[in-house]
């Protein structure tokens, strides 16, 4: 029976009391982010990774645009120096990618370095790794499938003999009218991702066992041009030169902490996540190297200038056949593909993360019972992905990717520091050794980076911070979970 005497409760919609600085630096427990951990807004996501597969979705991640095409563009900056550039933004990898391994291992959840932020440094923090992981994901997305579209037209050139115009496929900032081939890549890249992670991590592997064969297959070929005069004036334009171009070569590495984005659908993230990092990034680094060192020991160094998928043309130079450079055109536009398939995967589910927190809206959160993959959140991202990529010019979103990045592992290397001070006995499967030294390094290095890069890429990046303060001040820190719920206040009794 209705009790007809009592009456409802109100809800009180006024904003709830907190201060400003309590919102801001509010921290989600370690514990109550991993036992959210799959939750969706209608589902689950599914535990389908092994350490295999999350290790092939770092190194699909990683190896593409960077190694095929943002090489060529760092030699006339470096020289043959460009390996020792390839060295320095590697160790700035190196000392994030161990960090990234110990906060894995102990906080094992999709939103990676947002995650840990928020665990550590607070909302505002987290807000703000977040807002960059989008740089570093979303972005980067439309940039790798730029370059993409440079490759597709290496290959149509090399077996049909016709290339795409301009028109079709450049950005207008270049004299184009749209970049199709890079919309079509990032589309692909939605199908398959709408079909599960599993099938997306199932074709990412064959992707990159192919994108490993071509790059051993040009140092092979490319060492037979081995020209050790090439390497007599190694630093030509100097220290600064190196500098540069390292902190361009950075976007590279970007990628090796994909798998933490995976962290809700791996089947033992705890051990696999760490693992499946650091050996990400011990075979990315090897073959970095070694293609450098190929590639400008078989061409001088000023031929770079200008010239578009160099690696394929020095193939081409070397065997005095176009058959090799089209097979690594080919390698290339598969290696690349399966960058955009990973990055774009990376990007929904920090979104995912983000909205369980209820700092962007719920439908990114909204995970589909057929095949436990939030779908929405797929299509929404992969269209903004795919436009900036058809509208917005390569050398544009490479910096503005890396300085996000950057920025984020700075605040990875800080969150060790303080989960350790905060939280020293919590378990953790990976322990960065030495201490503080290798976090405080890491540090250092991304700030060094970060301050390599130009005015212009600073000026884009202010921007994109400033529109990211103005979206959480008016939506995240009202809608985040972890603000006081509005209070519910008896209604007066009915007379
Ligand atoms: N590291 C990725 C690439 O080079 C983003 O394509």
């Amino acid at each position: 029976m209705l009790d007809h005497g009592a009456a409802p409760p109100v809800v009180d919609t006024t904003t709830p009391k907190t201060s400003m600085l309590g919102a801001l630096t509010r921290r989600k427990p370690v514990e109550r982010l991993v036992n959210e951990g799959g939750q969706g807004e209608g589902g689950s996501l599914r535990r389908s990774l092994s350490m295999w597969q999350l290790t092939m979705i770092s190194i699909g991640a990683t190896l593409g645009t960077g190694i095929f095409v943002v090489l060529g563009d760092a030699v006339p900056q470096a020289g043959p120096a460009v390996t020792l550039a390839f060295v320095i933004a590697g160790l700035t990898a190196l000392f994030s990618a161990l960090s990234y391994a110990e906060l894995a291992g102990a906080i094992p959840v999709a939103g990676s370095s947002y995650s840990y932020a928020y665990a550590t440094m607070g909302e505002l923090v987290a807000w703000v790794c977040g807002w960059c992981l989008v740089l570093e994901y979303g972005v980067s997305v439309a940039a790798v499938a730029v370059g993409w579209g440079e490759y597709v037209n290496e290959l149509l050139d090399g077996t049909i003999g016709v290339t795409i115009p301009d028109a079709l496929s450049s950005a207008p900032g270049e004299g184009g009218i749209i970049n199709l081939p890079a919309l079509i890549v990032v589309l692909l890249a939605m199908v398959f991702l709408l079909g599960g992670a599993k099938e997306s991590a199932r074709a990412n592997t064959i992707m990159v066992v192919v994108k490993i064969a071509a790059l051993v297959l040009f140092c092979t070929i490319g060492f037979m041009g081995f020209k050790s005069g090439n390497y007599s004036d190694f630093m030509p334009l100097g220290m600064a030169g190196v500098s540069a171009a390292g902190a361009s070569l950075f976007f590279s590495y970007i990628g090796f902490d994909a798998a933490s984005t995976a962290g809700e659908e791996a089947k033992n993230p705890q051990r696999d996540l760490p693992r499946a990092i650091m050996l990400s990034l011990i075979i990315v680094t090897t073959l970095y190297v070694l293609v450098a060192a190929v590639a400008v020991g078989a061409w001088n160094w000023k031929d770079f200038e200008g010239s578009k998928a160099s690696l394929a043309a020095i193939m081409n130079d070397v065997s005095g056949q176009t058959f090799w450079g089209t097979l690594l055109a080919a390698g290339a536009v598969i290696s690349i593909a399966s960058v955009v398939l990973t990055v774009l995967y990376g990007q929904t589910r920090v979104l995912f993360a983000m909205s369980r927190d209820g700092l962007v809206p719920k439908v990114f959160g909204k995970v589909s019972t057929k095949t436990g993959t939030p779908r929405v959140n797929t299509v929404i991202v992969s269209i903004f992905c795919g436009v900036l990529a058809a509208a917005i010019p390569l050398g544009e979103l490479v910096d503005a990717t890396s300085i996000g990045t950057l920025f984020a592992f700075a605040l990875v290397n800080i969150a060790v520091v303080i989960l350790r001070k905060t939280r020293p006995d919590m378990k953790r499967t990976f322990r960065v050794p030495l201490g503080w030294l290798f976090p405080v390094l890491g540090f250092g290095f991304c700030v060094y980076n970060m301050f390599s890069l130009g005015a212009s890429t600073w000026t884009v990046f202010g921007c994109w911070m400033a529109a990211g303060l103005v979206f959480y001040f008016l939506y995240g820190m009202r809608r985040s979970r972890l603000a006081p719920a509005p209070a519910v206040a008896e209604a007066p009794a009915e007379k």
